[in-house]
This record gives C-alpha cells, structure tokens and sequence, in this order.
C-alpha cells in the first residue's frame, strides 16, 4: 500500500487558524504582534524565505518589518541593530535570517537577541531550556515536524527516531524533541559508517543532510514515517527533498513532500513563536 501523505499545507492552515484568531484577541487588547527580519546580502534562498515568512506575517495581521544590508556590513553595525529592536517595543520577534556572510561571527549576532525575542529558538538561553525541559522558544522546523505528527497521531514513545544531519537549526533540536516525546534517538551525519543500518531501522525516518534524494525506497523500513526537511534542485533543476519520493512512497508509512511538506509547518511555527512573544510581554506586563 503506498504512503499517506502528510500534507504540510493542510496541517499548517489548521493551526494558523488558530494563531491568527489569537492574533486579532491580541489587537482587541490593543496589542500588534510585530517580527522584524533581518535580511544580509544576496543568498536568492534566503530572499525567498524572507519573501514568504512576511507574506504569511501579513496574511495573519502580524506586523513585519524588513532590515536589508548588503553583504559588506560590518558586525558591530548588526549588533547595534539588534540592540535597537530589543529595546523597541513594537517588536516582539527577531529573526536573522541565516546564513550569514563570511565574516560575520553568526553566533556573536544569535546572542545578542534577547532570549525573550528569540523567535527562531537559536540563542543558547533557548536551547539550553528546551534540552532541560523548561518553557522556550522551540526552533521552528523541528517544532513543525512535532506539531505534524500530533496532527497525524503519531505518538513517537518507544519509537526509534533516526535523524540524518546534526545541524543547530534543524538536526539537533529536531532529536532533542523526539527524546522528549519518549523516542529512542539516533543522530546520523556526514561521517557515519553503513548509514543504511540505521535508516533501515528508523521508526520515523528524519531526513536533513541537503542531499538531493539519496535515501531510496530500499533504505527505508517498511510502514515507517518519513519527514523530508531537504530544500534541493535535481539535476533538472527542479525542487527536491533528501528522499526520492517516488521509491520511498512504496515503502514508507507515512512520508512528507517537498513542497509542501515540512516548509509551509517551519513558517507557521514562527508565526506561533511571534504570537506567544507578544502574548507574554502581555502577562509580564513588560509592554
Ligand atoms: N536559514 C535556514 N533556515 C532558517 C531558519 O529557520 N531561521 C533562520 N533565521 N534562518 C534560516
């Protein structure tokens, strides 16, 4: 039997239903949400997630604002910038858009967000309280991928995770929640020996190395789900996951696509970081 689906705009509509209705409860007290992004040279990727996370903050009568520097601005200018909208209280999210030019010392910058502003869930304050257990700023793709399996009961408790990539943004967390929610994790990476023992083994198979379709239907154990976090082009160009969809559909449980998988979950889950920002300067009544 082929795999369901797991359709990431369906999932990711039915919660931004929610944050928006939360959104205009929020203005009735008299209070706009606002993200401001910071947007550094010319990675056409970045312009487009940029593109797409404001056009959702509009959709959802979130304010953004947009901050562009050309890749030779200096660190410091950046730091300064970060001050201001830490101390601007029309601001309540702040999210550098990352990579970051050569020459910028990307965690110097990460840092200097307030953890409170911490929309992305990237300052060690955050990681460090999501690893304990502790209320955070979760990163919003691993938190994505959490939110789609509750939407599809999946319950991961005893489950074998198998993650490939340990990046910060995505891998590490992404393991950090699943041990969480009771998962028996492994992390996989660039260096691991027979990767395929492993992602034969996976219960829920987390894919986030950025390699256009290298994990096959044969490398996939049967009936298991499938999360594809890769953002890749093929050799004709066109948009692809780290799975090949066509084979693992035939093997997998569960599988998500790309597009319109993981992406759509990633953004709508920093428009719910943004909203939970606003709200709590609200309850800390630090307005
Ligand atoms: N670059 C790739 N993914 C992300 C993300 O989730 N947040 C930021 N700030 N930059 C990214």
């Amino acid at each position: 039997m082929p795999a369901r689906i797991i359709d990431g705009k369906k999932i990711a509509k039915h919660y931004r239903n929610s944050i928006t209705e939360e959104v205009k409860q929020l203005k009735q007290k008299g209070m706009v949400p606002g993200l401001a992004v910071i947007l550094v040279g010319e990675n056409s990727a970045s312009q487009t997630y940029v593109r797409m996370k404001r056009k959702t903050c509009e959709e959802m009568g979130i304010h953004s604002v947009l901050i562009q520097y050309g890749d030779q601005v200096g660190q410091n200018e950046l730091l300064d910038k970060i001050d201001q909208l830490n101390n601007d209280s029309s601001i309540h999210g702040i999210l550098v858009q990352l990579p970051l030019p050569e020459g910028i010392q990307t965690e110097k910058v990460i840092e200097r967000i307030s953890p409170d502003k911490d929309v992305d869930g990237f300052h060690p304050i955050n990681i460090g309280r999501m690893m304990i257990g502790e209320d955070a700023f979760l990163p919003c793709t691993p938190y994505g991928i959490l939110k789609m399996l509750q939407y599809e009961n999946i319950d991961p408790s005893g489950k074998h995770a198998v993650i490939i990539g340990r990046s910060n943004i995505v891998g590490k967390p992404a393991g950090q929640l699943l041990l969480r929610e009771n998962a028996t994790v492994t992390y996989c990476h660039s260096k691991t020996e027979n990767l395929t023992a492993y992602t034969r083994n996976a219960d829920i198979l987390i894919a986030a190395a950025g390699r256009a379709k290298f994990i096959h239907g044969n490398d996939i154990k049967p009936g298991a789900v499938v999360i594809d976090v890769g953002m890749n082009r093929d050799e004709a160009g066109v948009l692809c996951g780290d799975i090949d969809f066509d084979s693992a559909k035939n093997t997998a449980g569960y599988i998500t696509p790309v597009p319109g998988g993981v992406g759509p979950m990633t953004i709508t889950m920093l428009m719910y970081n943004t909203v939970k920002a606003a709200r709590k300067t609200i309850e800390n009544g630090i307005q």
